[in-house]
């Protein structure tokens, strides 16, 4: 049994690192979608359909957790896949499993408050603005807008869509081409907002691998909010009270794609921090 990490591309990877660094006795196996990748500009019911896919694959070779490491996948087909076919298919299989996403460990790490707590009604309109940068499905969906204004009304949050990114970081484009897109929408954002956001979001999987161009872009000490940290504490968490799920202990690591099999680009590999090549999905 193992833990099974999905994401259309390299981005996951981001938090494959942080999942691996914190629990190095579980099984990994990560699944990426490149053939279909990016999803961030598909429209939603296709991300559903190709995210629960995939999960199906993932829980047919082994996996009892499989977490969406996929900001879209999270925001739009999480819990449309949880309510609608999860049910259906824990029973299918006969074993428990779950399906978690990023999304909410992102936002108790923005709001300093778990999941369950709702707002301090003391708390003034009096806003800390919080930059997201994601993909277009991402931003489209407001996820982010409305579960912190439930909970932190205080923070106000802009979106900035990045289209080009996930495209580029797949495909291995220059560091000085990425440093240059990274400064147009840093500086989209900051003439929306008429200043630079306080903190931001690297909304996306896939900007964790250029965050330092991120934090090159924006203001010098703007704090940044990493999935990766907060999903690896959240997941550790998890665990701890759901002992029902096997996590394996053989230390396994394998990587899935359902585009073309091989080693991943520099940068991805740089990022990894040694050799990474990608099986094909059987
Ligand atoms: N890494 C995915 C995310 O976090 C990228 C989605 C895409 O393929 O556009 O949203």
């Amino acid at each position: 049994m193992s833990i099974g990490l999905f994401d259309s591309g390299v981005g996951g990877l981001s938090v494959a690192r942080a999942l691996v660094r914190r629990l190095p006795q579980a099984d990994f196996l990560y699944l990426a979608d490149q053939a279909h990748a990016p999803y961030g500009g598909r429209p939603g019911e296709e991300v559903v359909d190709l995210t629960r896919d995939a999960a199906a694959r993932l829980f047919d070779a082994g996996a009892d957790l499989v977490v969406l490491a996929c900001n879209t996948a999270s925001a739009i087909a999480l819990r449309r896949l949880q309510q609608d076919w999860l049910p259906g298919h824990i029973e299918s299989l006969g074993r428990p499993v779950n399906i978690l996403g990023i999304i909410v460990p992102t936002i108790e790490a923005a709001t300093g408050m778990g999941w369950a707590q709702t707002a301090d009604p003391a708390l003034e309109k009096h806003p800390d603005i919080l930059g997201v940068f994601a993909t277009a499905g991402t931003v489209r969906s407001q996820v982010y807008e409305i579960e912190i204004a439930k909970r932190r009304p205080d923070i106000a949050v802009f979106g900035q869509p990045c289209p080009d990114l996930v495209p580029m970081i797949e495909g291995g484009a220059a560091l000085a081409d990425l440093a240059v897109a990274v400064q147009g929408y840093v500086a989209d954002l900051t003439q929306r907002i008429g200043r630079a956001p306080d903190r931001a979001i690297l909304g996306c999987t896939h900007y964790e691998i250029i965050a330092g161009l991120f934090r090159d872009a924006l203001p010098p000490g703007t704090p940044l909010i990493h999935q990766p940290q907060a999903t690896a504490d959240a997941l550790t968490g998890y665990l701890a009270r759901h002992t029902e799920f096997d996590i394996g202990s053989g230390g396994a690591r394998r990587f899935w794609t359902t585009g073309k099999a091989g080693p991943q680009n520099a940068m991805v590999q740089a990022f990894w921090g040694g050799p990474l090549s990608f099986e094909k999905a059987p």
